[in-house]
């Protein structure tokens, strides 16, 4: 099975990204244009949500409009970075549940650890988005969905500002099944596993932490 990446290529898009990645803009317009970015792909990633019609009343006449449908959604926010792209996710889904996965690299066996995970009771029953400004060596990403998936949870996206092909090969290789949105494939890792030529330290910039 090969995985879904959606590289988003809108011009607005494009272009807040552009504004995004500059080393000269302000840790107060980083923050906005990451939120205006998670928006937009929240919207790209919630396309095939399903619809059903509901009867409503307009002040003109009687209609069947869609609304949605199917699953509830949850938002997976991995610690820290996930949390700058919650604001502009839930700016589109005001009524997502919201989930956290804390993750920290073991420096002998370069593992991911978790330290802190906490869910909805009823997250098997909800679409999970699992958000992470940068999707670098794939390894948290990874690890978040395993354990979502040990959770009962079956339906999952993931969603990044930015991939490192490494990251989305990782990704592809132990769930094939989730689809990768994200709004650009950089080049490659660095060997200090910074996506070149990236944004930076995704975390300090929106936490203004350097
Ligand atoms: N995490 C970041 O914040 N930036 C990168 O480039 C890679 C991982």
């Amino acid at each position: 099975m090969k995985a879904e990446v959606q590289e988003i290529r809108h011009p607005l898009v494009q272009h807040k990204l552009t504004h995004a990645r500059s080393a000269d803009t302000t840790t107060d317009n980083f923050r906005r244009l990451v939120r205006e970015l998670a928006a937009m792909l929240a919207y790209e990633a919630t396309r095939d949500l399903p619809t059903e019609l509901s009867r409503i009343r307009t002040p003109v006449a009687e209609c069947d409009a869609p609304i949605l449908a199917g699953k509830k959604l949850c938002i997976v926010s991995i610690l820290r970075a996930g949390n700058g792209i919650l604001d502009g996710m839930i700016d589109l889904l005001p009524g997502a549940r919201i989930g956290h996965i804390g993750l920290y690299r073991d420096p002998e066996t370069l593992e991911p650890v978790e330290y802190y995970f906490k869910v909805p009771d009823d997250v098997a029953e909800r679409l999970v988005i699992v958000v992470d400004p940068m999707l670098a060596t794939g390894n948290s990403a990874v690890a978040a969905i395993s354990r979502l998936k040990e959770c009962g949870v079956s339906s999952l996206k993931f969603v990044s500002i930015l991939a490192a092909p490494e990251g989305i090969a990782t990704l592809a290789e132990f769930h094939p099944d989730v689809p990768i949105f994200t709004a650009a494939i950089d080049e490659k890792l660095n060997e200090h596993g910074y996506i070149v030529p990236g944004l930076g330290d995704a975390g300090d910039r929106i936490f203004g932490t350097q």
